[in-house]
């Protein structure tokens, strides 16, 4: 297990190092500041699991520092030192959230003792949250649905790069699920009781991703009135979610490559670099290698991120993900508006496969949530968007709002699946409506997850 670390904030140096070289020698980390602005600088820029400070001191004063601790992190563990003579300071410190006292001259075993309990209890702190976490975690955690060779492959890719800390890239059209997998890879990993945070990196101006990402000094900008850890640090020990990387201003794409590297980051307004133990996961639906070409993506970071890429097909080409969809998104509508659940009918689900669904998974999902409400016991033609009727209607020539002409193969595989469809992919059934016997169709069934 990695060190504890204290941090002591004395102004006496040679209190100072008495202190150091006691606590090291019971086995902390120990970070020494010799006043209380320092010291608040050492806080946010490290993982400190309890703070010893002198009650009097130059400046801001040991309570003072308490105050802005607790502000920061009021699950902190501070201890104050005071003088016998001043007990009634320590009483008004415990009242403001210190973990405890020691009066000075102290017995060293009793100082250790006390650090000691205030490091466990911040442990407890911190597990409880886990658990906490678990929890929410069981409750907000989406299933992910799918049968389709290239959402198998994905899943397995899922189960394989979890545990581990490379960096994941995600690819693929707007609404296929990019944020979905990334979630998943968090929660299938050791660092599912921590954080997943996600940024949109083009929702933000460049200035303000920066502090967003990496953090701030109070005072380095206008309106920076306190220190902010960035997001970076926020998600240490969990997962950072970089959306739509794709939109990155190049400056920020310098910073991003040197964090990656480095392991480190720069709060904006400091030259202090700190250390993060966050995973990174990517996403975009940009053709990168282009932006690369056309120098609006750096191809080294364009490395970095990608260690591990996953490409989320579109929605059209693993149709036989879509009546299990529609499934899911009717049971859902259901709960959602503690209604009973209805029927897909079969005309109705003919026409969900065929559609073209530029918007992907979500775009469906809305057509059933949609359809859920405007129909009557069974989710029928009448009931879906305009758009997803007319799929149904006149089905195999015209595929796509662009003109697109499938092939003819196309056009096989999108009947096939049809039919699929309507009989709840009972093959058997299928083949007989057909009119072809089983093992052709299992032959065809095979040819089209390779299309
Ligand atoms: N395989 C799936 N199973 C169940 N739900 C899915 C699946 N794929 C996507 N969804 C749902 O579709 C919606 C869109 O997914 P998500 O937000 O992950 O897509 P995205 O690729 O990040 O989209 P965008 O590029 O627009 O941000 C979400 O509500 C998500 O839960
Ligand atoms: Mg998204």
């Amino acid at each position: 297990m990695a060190k504890q670390s204290v941090l002591v904030v004395e102004d006496e140096e040679l209190m100072r190092s008495i202190l150091r070289r006691l606590l090291e020698d019971s086995g902390y980390q120990v970070f020494t500041a010799d006043s209380s602005e320092t010291a608040l600088e050492v806080f946010s820029g490290n993982d400190i699991a309890v703070t010893l400070t002198d009650i009097k001191m130059a400046g801001m004063d040991g309570l003072q520092l308490l105050d802005r601790i607790k502000t920061k992190d009021p699950e902190a563990m501070v201890i104050i030192m005071t003088a016998y003579s001043s007990v009634d300071s320590a009483v008004a410190a415990l009242r403001k959230g210190a973990y405890d006292y020691v009066t000075k001259p102290f017995v060293n075993e009793d100082l250790i003792q006390t650090i000691k309990n205030a490091s466990l209890q911040r442990e407890l702190f911190h597990e409880n949250r886990a658990l906490r976490r678990e929890l929410n975690r069981q409750y907000s955690f989406t299933e992910i649905i799918g049968q389709s060779k290239s959402l198998q492959q994905i899943f397995a890719v899922v189960q394989k790069v979890a545990d581990t800390n490379a960096t994941v890239l995600i690819r693929g059209e707007s609404g296929t699920g990019k944020e979905l997998i990334a979630r998943s890879i968090h929660f299938n990993s050791g660092r599912a009781a921590k954080p997943f945070l996600a940024v949109n990196c083009g929702a933000l101006p460049g200035s303000l991703l920066e502090s967003e990402l990496f953090g701030h000094m109070k005072g380095s900008f206008t309106g920076a009135i306190a220190d902010k850890k960035g997001l970076f640090r926020s998600a240490s020990g969990g997962t950072l979610f970089l959306d739509e990387i794709g939109e990155m201003p190049l400056p920020l794409q310098v910073k991003l490559l040197r964090a990656l590297q480095e392991h480190e980051v720069t709060p904006v307004g400091s030259s202090v670099p700190v250390k993060f133990d966050t995973r990174i996961i990517a996403a975009t639906n940009k053709d990168l290698e282009a932006e690369v070409t056309e120098n609006r993506f750096r191809e080294d970071l364009f490395y970095r991120l990608n260690v591990i890429e996953i490409l989320i097909a579109p929605l059209r080409e693993r149709r036989d993900d879509i009546p299990l969809l529609v499934r899911h998104f009717a049971a859902k509508s259901a709960r959602n508006q503690n209604a009973e659940e209805k029927n897909v009918a079969n005309d109705a689900m003919s026409a969900l496969v065929n559609c073209a669904w530029q918007g992907n998974v979500r775009e469906l999902e809305n057509a059933i949530e949609r359809a859920f409400i405007l129909s009557g016991d069974e989710i029928d033609l009448a009931s879906l968007p305009p758009k997803v009727r007319s799929a149904g209607g006149h089905s195999y020539a015209s595929l796509d709002a662009a003109g697109f002409r499938p092939t003819l193969e196309e056009t096989e595989r999108q009947y096939v699946m049809e039919i699929m469809a309507a009989v709840e992919n009972d093959k058997t059934d299928a083949a007989k409506i057909l009119g072809i016997d089983l093992s052709t169709l299992y032959r065809k069934l095979k040819r089209y997850e390779d299309i």
